[in-house]
């Protein structure tokens, strides 16, 4: 229990970090990407398996047009600079979230970091992009239907783990702790079937403002959880509850 194997966070805060000091919010986007790098290399240095960023929610697309267009930009930058870091770090790049929409540079950029870092050993980096937990449930009972429409699959059959397989997030374990930053408690339609028993923990400081340290206080907080996953007493592993 000690190490969390999945960590996911909320990154939040950002426009109003910069709002606070009379910058623009894009400023604090920017400032938010430096932390990101950041964080991602301290996780793999701590032997964290599994990190997962929540970087652009499916609700995002209503921002202004001008916001969505400086984080789809930075997107791409941050991927094509950090390619080679992610390698040197044996970090392996996945992504999950519905990419219809995004630009073809950012696709293309998410497509190429993911095959250059194929090979990593690592940390599994999962970045959240578009992503929405209902419409990924909602995706997943769309496969099951066609496939027990198209006879591939008895409906008798569908439980936890099968619906869970048509999720996503098959190359990550469930999040046993999900950090979000800037006061706010709240889940904004993050992981909703994967969160079922994630421990929380909310900082205060905005993302720009997050630290090394932030980090260390809530995986020490993480370790004196008890976790019982329904049961009663100690705490028990999530490997025991499947
Ligand atoms: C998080 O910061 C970044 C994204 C959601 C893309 P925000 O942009 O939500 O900043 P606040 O919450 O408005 O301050
Ligand atoms: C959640 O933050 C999404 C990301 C961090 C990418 P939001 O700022 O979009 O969430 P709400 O709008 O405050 O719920
Ligand atoms: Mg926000």
């Amino acid at each position: 229990l000690a190490i969390p194997q999945h960590v996911a966070i909320i990154m939040d805060g950002n426009g109003r970090w910069a709002q606070s000091k009379g910058r623009p919010r894009n400023y604090g986007h920017l400032k938010g990407a430096k932390v990101a790098r950041k964080i991602i290399e301290e996780c793999a240095r701590i032997g964290i398996k599994n990190l997962t960023l929540y970087t652009f929610s499916t609700e995002n697309w209503l921002r202004p047009f001008e916001e969505v267009s400086f984080l789809m930009s930075l997107l791409e930058k941050h991927l094509r600079r950090q390619r080679a870091t992610l390698i040197k770090n044996n970090i392996r790049f996945h992504c999950i979230g519905d990419h219809s929409k995004l630009p073809k540079n950012v696709t293309q950029e998410l497509k190429n970091t993911i095959e250059a870092t194929a090979g990593s050993t690592g940390m599994n980096l999962v970045f959240a992009v578009s992503y929405g937990g209902r419409q990924e449930i909602a995706a997943a009972a769309k496969k099951l239907a066609e496939e027990a429409l198209r006879g591939r699959i008895n409906i008798e059959d569908i439980d936890e783990s099968l619906f869970d397989s048509y999720l996503t997030t098959t190359a990550v374990p469930d999040p046993d702790l999900i950090i979000r930053t800037s006061g706010e408690f709240r889940i904004s339609n993050f992981m909703l079937w994967q969160a079922a028993y994630s421990e929380f923990y909310i900082s205060s400081l905005p993302w720009p403002d997050f630290t090394i340290k932030e980090l260390q206080q809530a995986l020490s907080l993480y370790e004196k959880r008890e976790r019982r996953f329904g049961r009663v007493g100690p705490s028990v592993s999530p490997e025991l509850t499947t």
